[in-house]
């Protein structure tokens, strides 16, 4: 049998005719990205990928095996059928003014950059202890990361299970404004897409996912995304708090020296971001 060594997917990438590339739609995974797939187990990261667990607008997530036997999650970005191409491409590809070869290069340039993008957001937020999955591995379109879930099942969101499904409410509403103050703070990010559709939660416990849309702190409307976050937040557990003003409390308090207590909040001037928010009611 022809090992995966054998095939050269490059080469099949560059002689496939465009519109055969074009029409390489949805469960078929196209040629690209089964190279990417194929880099990933000659490298050693997988060794078998198991079957599908989320599909979204952009990207869809595969469970998969490492070579350890553990589960891991593959977010795979679409390169065909992206929002990105049906609005922007959809009149563009039919026009023969327009070479498709220099679209897809386009395409796929575009996607690798996102991923590079989520996938350093994703690296610095765990580096700086912020509950995210673990960043295993990044190829073109490809991230892989630890699996979150018991046996093949994924943790449900916030929104899949509700404020009704969790043990402890309290408990999760402050450690995700901890995980929030702890990415502004130490990773400099604002996640800028954070709702109960990207917390996943595990074992009584949270993890932040979907750090494509993270921006760094100096961004121009960071404060203004960190903002809409925290709304987000207050308004799934219904908690009467203003996200402007405690933006605003974080961003201030990134300006001083911090320590951690064993909870993982940060002390910052002798205080933690709760009783700086109970000072503000
Ligand atoms: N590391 C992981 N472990 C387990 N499940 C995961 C993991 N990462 C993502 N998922 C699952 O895949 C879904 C989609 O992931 P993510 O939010 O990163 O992608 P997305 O492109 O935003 O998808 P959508 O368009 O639906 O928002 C999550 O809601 C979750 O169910
Ligand atoms: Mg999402």
């Amino acid at each position: 049998m022809a090992s995966i060594d054998d095939i050269d997917a490059t080469k099949r990438y560059r002689t496939e005719k465009d519109h055969e590339y074009f029409e390489t739609i949805d469960e078929v995974f196209n040629a690209y990205t089964w190279r990417s797939l194929l880099s990933l187990m000659n490298k050693g990261v997988i060794d078998e990928v198991l079957g599908p667990i989320a599909q979204g607008k952009e990207a869809r997530v595969i469970l998969a095996k490492d070579k350890n036997g553990s589960y891991i999650a593959l977010k795979i970005y679409y390169t065909t059928t992206s929002t990105f191409i049906k609005s922007r491409y959809k009149y563009i590809i039919g026009d023969p003014r327009f070479k498709n070869k220099k679209i897809k290069k386009d395409i796929i340039d575009i996607v690798e950059a996102w991923c590079r993008k989520e996938y350093g957001n994703l690296s610095a937020a765990y580096k700086a202890g912020v509950k995210t999955p673990r960043p295993i591995a990044l190829e073109d379109n490809i991230i892989a990361m630890e699996f979150i879930g018991e046996g093949i099942a994924p943790a449900p969101t916030l929104s899949e299970v509700g404020l009704e499904g969790l043990e402890d409410p309290d408990e999760i509403f402050w450690e995700i404004l901890r995980n929030v103050e702890r990415s502004y703070i130490i990773a400099k990010l604002v996640h800028a897409d954070l709702s109960e559709f990207n917390i996943l939660y595990y074992r009584g416990d949270i993890r932040v996912i979907d750090w494509g849309s993270a921006v760094k702190r100096e961004h121009p409307l960071a404060l203004e995304f960190l903002a809409r976050d925290l709304n987000n937040i207050f308004r799934f557990f219904g908690v009467g708090l203003d996200g402007a003003r405690v933006a605003g409390l974080i961003a201030e308090r990134a300006s001083g020296p911090y320590e951690e207590d064993e909870e993982g909040w940060l002390i910052v001037g002798g205080k933690r971001l709760y009783e700086e928010i109970e000072e503000l009611s």
